[in-house]
């Protein structure tokens, strides 16, 4: 069985992302994966201020081994001034260099109040993804103007948009068994 990582991609309370994140990890769920629910409402940023890059850091590193343990990741990212989230930023910033994202496969979900769904943040993510040299998995889905098309209870209420994620959820846990073989699991 794999497993897979759902990261929550920002630290609003109350974001979309979260409830996002939960009505898929029941997806993943059904298609018989162990999911980790990572929200970054709960990166231990304490830890991180003044810049504690390279130090001994326990929180951090508790919280990031949920994320780089599992066999695969599923970013859920919001659109925050045309990009990613700030927290997203840090949270990357603390995972160990070079190797954190090494062959791990990663699939993104953009969501936003706007028409593109997250595409300028999850194209700015995917570039940082692709340097550290993720196994991108190619199809990404876009939950445009998402207080309209998704419902806690109900979840995605766009058909065409639910089948995006059907399709999505089924290939990366496909993906994800067939590169699974090779992961190393870092700290
Ligand atoms: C700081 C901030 C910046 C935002 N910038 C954008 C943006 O550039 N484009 C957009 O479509 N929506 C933007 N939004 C609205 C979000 O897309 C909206 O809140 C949506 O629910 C996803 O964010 P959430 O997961 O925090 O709920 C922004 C929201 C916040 C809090």
């Amino acid at each position: 069985m794999s497993s897979i990582a759902i990261v929550s991609g920002t630290d609003r309370p109350g974001s979309r992302a979260l409830k996002v994140s939960k009505y898929i990890k029941t997806l993943y769920e059904e298609q018989g994966a162990e999911v980790e629910l990572v929200s970054l409402e709960d990166f231990p940023i304490r830890e991180a201020y003044g810049g504690n890059y390279g130090k001994s850091l326990p929180e951090i590193e508790a919280f990031r081994s949920r994320v780089l343990n599992a066999d695969g990741i599923v970013m859920v990212v919001p659109e925050y001034n045309g990009s990613f989230p700030g927290i997203l930023k840090l949270f990357i910033d603390y995972l160990p260099f070079p190797e954190a994202f090494d062959k791990k496969p990663i699939a993104f979900v953009g969501e936003a109040a706007g028409a593109f769904g997250g595409l300028r943040a999850v194209e700015q993510l995917q570039l940082i993804c692709s340097y550290r040299n993720a196994h991108i998995f190619p199809e990404r889905v876009f939950l445009q103007r998402i207080q309209k098309i998704f419902d806690e209870k109900e979840g995605i209420t766009d058909e065409t948009i639910a089948e995006l994620l059907d399709s999505q959820v089924r290939g990366f846990t496909n993906f994800v068994s067939t590169l699974a073989y090779n992961q190393p699991h870092a700290s």
